[in-house]
């Protein structure tokens, strides 16, 4: 049982987190911006060091990858300065340091699943940003574990499968893009990843530190998985629309993306023992919260 201070509260990750962690008897006290502002390094480093805890989890980030590349430096400082001092501050209490990041910090030309030794290239400002946090994080605090993820979605917040549903309700047809390759990663699923680190920093394994890529079994595009959404959304009465596949060049973004930003998620399974499940079977999950178990709506 460990005291925690998760930096976030509504985002989906700290949601999920604050649902998991109370059950393993850990006391968990999660910020939000209106109490931190963790773009702010001061208050950062402040906040951790009045409540000197056992552990840090920093679920907080600037995650609006279009709107970054306006607002780089807005960017930076939630991104990189702030947690590298919360991490720091975290270090001079004796704490472990446990920080997310992104799939995005490659740049998607490898052809097959980047390992956390690959040489990250960012393609934007937001991979450009979590990459100078991984850094500073882990000059900050040797004691750190930085969770590589993608495409993160939940049944609370603001996702693209909550985009998709809310879309389906109000149009016949969506085209999506099938020309980017990843792993859908459930919020949920990456809660149940920290409670398993956290079962071992207290008598950590050889290599218990550094960068862990932690995303979800299986692989798909965007399409495909809108169409996954679509079809399980409606075996439980909710919204559907078609998808039409298009390509990213007929979708254009202010930031660019990683064609394949597929991450290898062996060392998770090597030094910490912890596989996430497929993503088809994480969004039956997501789908069973939002709308029930599938058929029980259309048999009644
Ligand atoms: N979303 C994705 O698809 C995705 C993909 C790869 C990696 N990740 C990474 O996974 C982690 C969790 O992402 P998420 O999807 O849970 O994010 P999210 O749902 O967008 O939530 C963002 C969180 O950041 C907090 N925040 C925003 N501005 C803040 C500020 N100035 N000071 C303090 N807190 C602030 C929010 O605070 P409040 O609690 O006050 O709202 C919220 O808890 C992030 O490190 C992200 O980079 C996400």
């Amino acid at each position: 049982m460990a005291r925690i201070l998760i930096l976030g509260r509504s985002g989906q990750v700290a949601t999920a987190l604050q649902a998991r962690l109370p059950a393993d008897g850990h006391e968990v006290e999660a910020l939000g911006r209106d109490v931190l502002d963790l773009a702010d390094p001061a208050a950062a480093r402040a906040a951790v060091l009045a409540r000197s805890p056992d552990v840090v989890i920093n679920a907080a980030a600037y995650t609006a990858v279009d709107k970054a590349e306006t607002d780089e430096a807005a960017a930076r400082a939630l991104n990189a300065a702030g947690p590298a001092a919360a991490a720091a501050a975290a270090a001079g209490v004796g704490a472990p340091f446990i920080h997310f990041s992104t799939d995005y910090v490659f740049d998607g030309s490898k052809g097959e699943p980047y390992r956390e030794d690959d040489a990250p290239r960012p393609l934007g400002v937001y991979g450009r940003t979590k990459l100078e946090g991984e850094q500073a994080v882990a000059g900050a605090n040797p004691r750190h574990v930085i969770l590589r993820t993608a495409w993160v979605c939940s049944p609370v917040g603001s996702n693209f499968l909550k985009t998709m549903l809310r879309l389906a309700g109000e149009r016949d047809e969506l085209s999506v893009v099938d020309d980017q390759r990843g792993r859908p990663t459930f919020a949920r699923d990456l809660a149940d990843v920290v409670a398993g680190v956290l079962t071992m920093t207290a008598a950590p394994p050889a290599d218990a530190w550094g960068v862990f890529h932690a995303v979800s079994g299986g692989e798909t595009t965007w399409c495909g998985f809108a169409q996954a959404i679509m079809e399980g959304s409606a075996a439980r009465g909710g919204p559907s629309c078609r998808v039409k596949p298009i390509a990213t060049s007929d979708y254009p973004t202010p930031a660019r993306r990683p064609a394949d930003s597929r991450l290898c998620t062996e060392r998770l399974a090597a030094v910490y023992g912890l596989r996430l499940p497929h993503w088809q079977a994480a969004l039956e999950t997501c789908l069973d919260e939002l709308y029930g178990p599938r058929n029980t709506r259309t048999q009644s």
